[in-house]
């Protein structure tokens, strides 16, 4: 079926609502996980939901690329109302990651191509599904608009918790994986001397020739180092504030190749690299994704090229770590008349082994 496509990436598309969807859409609100994941039951019969026309801003289904099948829908409040992304995934399609993936994908429309500047979602407290993909999907908690609401079947007092995704210098997470947008002019480590750091992977790299390849390299700080030091290093960032800022610092290197692209889903036309090595697989948030990436890697290397990855996956019998919020000052201000720091918090979760990242840039003008 012929349908437009609003916005797709390698594994979803969001894609035109047709009237063959509804049974689907209809028989989802009679499942109780529907209802509990809603604090609603929905008491109209079929002809009734139907004869309803959609209000929202914005309403799509979610199609998997690899069988056109419609898994779930997405939609946005109605115009009238505070920006408010819902989803519903179909029984057979969840607990897979495609809620997650489906949930960022509508955000990053919203924002882009809808220009919503605040997005809002909520959560009961027992739906730890959802709580976790808002978070993984770079919501933060926002208590001012939680409601009370009455429990769907107990009557007893339930809350919502409100949670909100910013567009612009006030975001606190990016795509679940860290506000790196935000803080790429600030950029270094957190004041850290890595010169011992980039000497070891320089060190790794030169065993087995000079074509390096560096995914999620933020400013590319380690290839600019090897690239000074005669290695042909091509190095890449989901974030366009990081390469940008790169580009800056270091684009003048000959042997230094910046590139924005997604570990998930890249093609790069380089010669085939002896040496990979990436420290951030922690903020990949499925082993379907891992793949992936894995998968691009392997395009890239050499036969018998090398390939280091800190998974940051879980270990047996790992435990939750947060980090405490700290504050970063670089080692040097840059910045004529500002100062410039960090603030930021980490938190490694033991069950999965991801890394969630939310740190803030500050500056004061003196
Ligand atoms: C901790 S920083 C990397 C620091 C870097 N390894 C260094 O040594 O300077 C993590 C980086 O991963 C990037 N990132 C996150 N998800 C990504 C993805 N799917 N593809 C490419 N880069 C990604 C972020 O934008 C961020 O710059």
């Amino acid at each position: 079926m012929n349908r437009r496509v609003f916005v797709a990436n390698n594994l979803l598309s969001l894609v035109e609502h047709k009237n063959s969807d509804d049974r689907a859409l209809y028989e989802n609100w009679q499942d109780p996980a529907t209802q509990r994941g809603y604090n609603f039951i929905r008491h109209e019969d079929f002809d009734e939901y139907t004869s309803r026309e959609i209000k929202q801003r914005f309403f799509a289904m979610i199609r998997l690329n690899s069988t056109d099948e419609i898994i779930g829908a997405v939609g946005i409040s109605p115009p009238e109302s505070t920006a408010d992304l819902a989803i519903w995934l179909f029984n057979p399609y969840r607990r897979q990651g495609y809620g997650t993936n489906a949930f960022a994908l509508a955000t990053e429309y919203a924002v882009k191509s809808l220009n919503i500047k605040e997005l809002h979602a909520g959560a009961y407290p027992d739906n730890i599904g959802s709580l976790k993909m808002l978070r993984k999907c770079g919501y933060i908690p926002y208590p001012e608009g939680n409601v009370i609401e009455k429990h769907y079947l107990t009557g007893a007092d339930v809350v919502q918790y409100d949670f909100i995704y910013k567009k612009g210098d006030d975001v606190n997470l990016f795509n679940g994986i860290g506000n790196y947008a935000q803080h790429a002019r600030f950029w270094d480590w957190g004041g850290y001397e890595r010169t011992e750091e980039h000497e070891r992977w320089l060190k790794m790299a030169q065993t087995h020739g000079k074509n390096v390849l560096i995914p999620m390299c933020a400013t590319g700080e380690t290839g600019a180092y090897m690239a000074e030091r005669g290695m042909n290093v091509t190095a890449f960032d989901i974030t366009p504030e990081m390469i940008d800022e790169g580009k800056k610092r270091f684009g003048g290197l000959s042997g230094l190749r910046l590139y924005e692209g997604d570990i998930l889903g890249f093609r790069f036309d380089i010669p085939p690299v002896d040496f990979c090595y990436c420290t951030d697989f922690g903020h990949i948030h499925s082993i379907e994704e891992v793949k992936q990436a894995l998968a691009c890697i392997n395009t890239h290397l050499r036969d018998g090229g090398c390939l280091v990855v800190e998974t940051g996956l879980r270990l047996p019998d790992a435990k939750s770590r947060c980090t405490p919020t700290e504050t970063f000052y670089p080692q040097k201000q840059v910045y004529p008349g500002i100062k410039v720091w960090k603030t930021g918090e980490t938190r490694n979760d033991g069950e999965t082994g991801r890394t969630y990242t939310s740190i803030g840039t500050n500056m004061k003008k003196f």
